[in-house]
């Protein structure tokens, strides 16, 4: 790694906390997640990509739709926690998505899942043709970010159509962290999938579920009518 990865420090100090909340944290488990699996194609049997696997939710959940895993992540201790959950039934490796190389053969993958750790990467046209090139022709991606609409009224900008870093403090998991991240417009969501050569098959402005009501009608209320995620799922041409 040449410099640390903007994201890297606060997912180190949060990774044992995220783990233990990430099957009832609301936003992930009744919002981003339901909408993502909705979404997913049959997956039985095909070679999957778990980018930014977190503490490997995502990643038992491909393993019980039986794709056969990789998961990496930047954060060496959400690998570790995601390797104890799921031993050897799938292959975990530290890796920076921000890398101009994803160390990985060409055309390996059928599919790419990679929930809600987009928004940690500055540029999205290096990533997507990695993305491109270790996916099969006609294999899938889909990824989960930042609503921009959402994004720039939270962050109260005044430079809506630049890529911008910004932070904010994250109290929601029982402890408080600085997370930075990268704001972009919804031209500049899209525009790399079209650039790098990929055919957008669905964008999804997600619904929080029921459960995400029991658990938190205020913000169940605000998701109603205020998307705060977007899902793209596209297909390598
Ligand atoms: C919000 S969490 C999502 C985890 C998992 N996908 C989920 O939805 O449960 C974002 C993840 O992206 C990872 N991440 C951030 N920057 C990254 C990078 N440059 N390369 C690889 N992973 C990164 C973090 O370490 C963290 O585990």
């Amino acid at each position: 790694m040449n410099s640390k990865p903007l994201a890297y420090d606060a997912y180190q100090e949060l990774a044992h906390h995220y783990a233990a909340m990430i099957d009832r944290k609301p936003h992930n488990a009744y919002y981003d997640r339901p909408a993502m699996l909705k979404h997913w194609p049959d997956l039985k049997g095909l070679q999957c990509l778990d980018a930014g696997c977190g503490p490997g939710e995502y990643t038992g959940l491909l393993l019980e739709r039986g794709a056969k895993v990789i998961a990496v992540d930047v954060s060496d201790k959400m690998i570790e926690i995601a390797r104890a959950r799921h031993g050897q039934r799938a292959e975990f490796r530290i890796m920076d998505l921000a890398a101009e190389h994803l160390d990985f053969e060409s055309a390996k993958f059928h599919f790419i899942n990679a929930a809600l750790c987009f928004d940690y990467i500055q540029d999205w046209d290096s990533l997507l043709r990695e993305c491109h090139r270790i996916l099969k022709p006609k294999g899938l991606i889909q990824i989960s970010c930042g609503h921009p609409a959402f994004d720039a009224e939270y962050y109260k900008t005044n430079h809506y159509f630049s890529i911008e870093q910004v932070q904010c403090t994250w109290k929601g998991f029982g402890k408080i962290v600085v997370m930075p991240s990268y704001r972009r417009s919804l031209a500049e969501i899209m525009s790399p999938f079209i650039r790098q050569r990929f055919h957008i098959t669905k964008v999804v402005e997600p619904l929080p579920t029921d459960d995400f009501r029991k658990a938190d009608p205020i913000r169940y209320k605000t998701l109603m009518h205020r998307p705060s995620f977007l899902l793209i799922q596209a297909q390598r041409l």
